[in-house]
């Protein structure tokens, strides 16, 4: 309501935004979330809430005319179509260099991902938040977040035998053949509700291509777990289609904050003010990077410290497909949901999920999203003259990612005899280097902030999203994301309320 004034308001409702409101709620706080994206609880025309992948519509894309598929291509051709503009699901926001995908709506990214809950290795995690004390998130955080995300595992003997995961064990053979460690990983998608999918006795999600544009069924997001948690405290407001545009101080130690409501062509149907005590930014490492670094650029958060912007990373996504021989057929109904990994991280940097390609006809092809150790960084900056923040991401900059990730696929390549497709991205092109699932960074934790997530020269400013962590986790980023939100709040309703 224009004018109000809350106690917390939360700028975004992903994992950061749930894991604080929840925790907020439950300590006594009134809460209250403003989301940019839509509420996704209606069904449209079809009776289904969710478009399928393989046929986006209205409701896939945030404010573009033509679909952006991270796969652009099939067999040389383009595969992209219009559609009307809407304030849909996933948004492709396109920098010079990069195209970053995200979730739109409450929820955040876990309506749009593939749901891979994967904790990274210990060893691993000094390189990941040097300032963070392990045993503490390996003890407390990290159980605790999975717990909360409803993390499970395929039931491996299922597994085994399952037509919809053919894929798999595809990737599993090629894998072993070539002595790399393969691992099935957790998922937070409803690994029992997806057998009884592949047996027909229940309607289909993951069996049926349903992932990019959100599920209809079976997949454990946001809404049904952190935020159904949340609501149920009777403490949490949660208010859709309303994007925060500014947050500066006033007097009595508050901040004004002025949100746009939006109708779902995008268009600003109305402009708000209220005030908050305290503001935790959960935009994503791209919202909330973009919101600060225009603040203390536009003179509202002026005592902003110089790290705001700096340190964003992609993970080190690169995507490739490799083409099988005839005997190694992936299947033509592939689970859109992703169960294994190949570990190559400590001797060539990269990590590939084995991913479905969920076409409906058998490919004879394998797709792999790696994440690699990539060490560039790039950084977002005011652009007065067109009103922007721009990021200088430039795609060169995932050389480091493709040599990664042929340290795994060139050797199964040799190994199996095979080759790469080279029509998944465009016409002869092997790598997807143009884009990323996983932005990390711009506010990163003990650089920008405080070592809990607070903002240098704002006290009652926090962020507790994924711009706190510098870019890289080494494994798909939610669990990390979540676990480091949950010892950051735990922190904060200690020390500040
Ligand atoms: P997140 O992006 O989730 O939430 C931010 C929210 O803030 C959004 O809902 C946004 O609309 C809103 N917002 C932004 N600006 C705003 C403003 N100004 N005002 C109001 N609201 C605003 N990870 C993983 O671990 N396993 C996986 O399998 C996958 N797979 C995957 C597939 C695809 C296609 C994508 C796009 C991403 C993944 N990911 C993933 C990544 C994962 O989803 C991502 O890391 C997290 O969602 C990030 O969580 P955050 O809380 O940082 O932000």
């Amino acid at each position: 309501v224009d004018g109000a004034h809350v106690p917390v308001l939360v700028v975004g409702s992903g994992y950061g935004g749930s894991v604080a409101a929840l925790r907020l709620a439950q300590a006594g706080v009134d809460v209250h979330v403003v989301e940019m994206g839509m509420a996704w609880d209606t069904p449209g025309p079809d009776g289904k809430i969710f478009a399928n992948t393989t046929a986006p519509d209205y409701r896939s894309y945030w404010l573009r005319t033509r679909t952006k598929q991270p796969l652009s291509n099939f067999l040389g051709f383009p595969i992209d179509r219009d559609v009307p503009r809407y304030t849909g699901i996933l948004d492709a926001e396109d920098f010079s260099g990069i195209t970053v995908y995200q979730g739109r709506g409450v929820g955040g990214g876990s309506l749009v991902n593939g749901g891979m809950a994967v904790t990274p290795r210990r060893e691993n995690f000094g390189a990941i938040l040097p300032s963070v004390n392990v045993d503490e998130m390996y003890n407390v955080f990290y159980p605790r977040a999975n717990a909360e995300l409803g993390v499970n595992n395929v039931d491996q003997a299922w597994w085994e035998t399952a037509a919809c995961y053919q894929y798999g064990r595809v990737g599993r053979k090629h894998a072993q053949r070539s002595n790399f460690s393969f691992v099935l990983v957790p998922n937070v998608y409803d690994m029992a509700y997806m057998q009884q999918e592949q047996a027909g006795t229940v309607p289909k999600s993951a069996v049926a291509g349903e992932l990019l544009y959100g599920n209809n069924h079976g997949k454990k997001s946001l809404p049904k777990t952190y935020l159904a948690r949340a609501r149920a405290t009777g403490r949490v407001a949660i208010t859709p289609l309303h994007r925060v545009t500014s947050v500066a101080p006033v007097s009595g130690g508050r901040f004004a904050v002025v949100v746009e409501q939006l109708g779902t062509g995008g268009e600003v149907t109305a402009t708000k003010q209220v005030t908050a005590d305290r503001v935790f930014f959960a935009a994503g490492s791209v919202g909330t990077s973009k919101l600060l670094t225009r603040l203390k650029a536009t003179g509202r958060l002026p005592n902003l410290n110089n790290e705001i912007g700096k340190g964003w990373g992609d993970n080190g996504n690169v995507m490739c497909g490799r083409a099988n021989h005839l005997w190694d057929p992936t299947g033509s109904v592939q689970s859109s949901v992703p169960t294994a990994g190949i570990d190559n991280w400590a001797a060539g940097g990269a990590f590939a999920e084995v991913a479905p390609l969920p076409t409906g006809i058998e490919t004879y092809a394998s797709f792999y999203l790696s994440i690699t150790r990539n060490p560039n960084r790039a950084q977002f900056s005011y652009n007065a003259s067109t009103g922007t923040v721009d990021l200088n991401w430039q795609t060169a900059w995932k050389q480091p990612s493709i040599d990664a990730a042929k340290t795994i696929f060139d050797r199964i390549n040799a190994t199996e005899g095979t080759i790469y497709r080279t029509d998944l991205f465009g016409v002869y092109k092997i790598w997807g280097d143009h884009l990323t699932y996983h932005p990390l960074g711009g506010a990163v934790l003990n650089r920008a902030t405080d070592n809990y997530g607070r903002l240098h020269g704002y006290p009652g400013l926090y962020v507790i999203d994924g711009a706190l962590i510098p870019g890289n986790t080494s494994v798909n980023p939610f669990v990390t994301i979540t676990a480091l939100a949950e010892r950051n709040i735990a922190r904060i309703i200690a020390d500040d309320l």
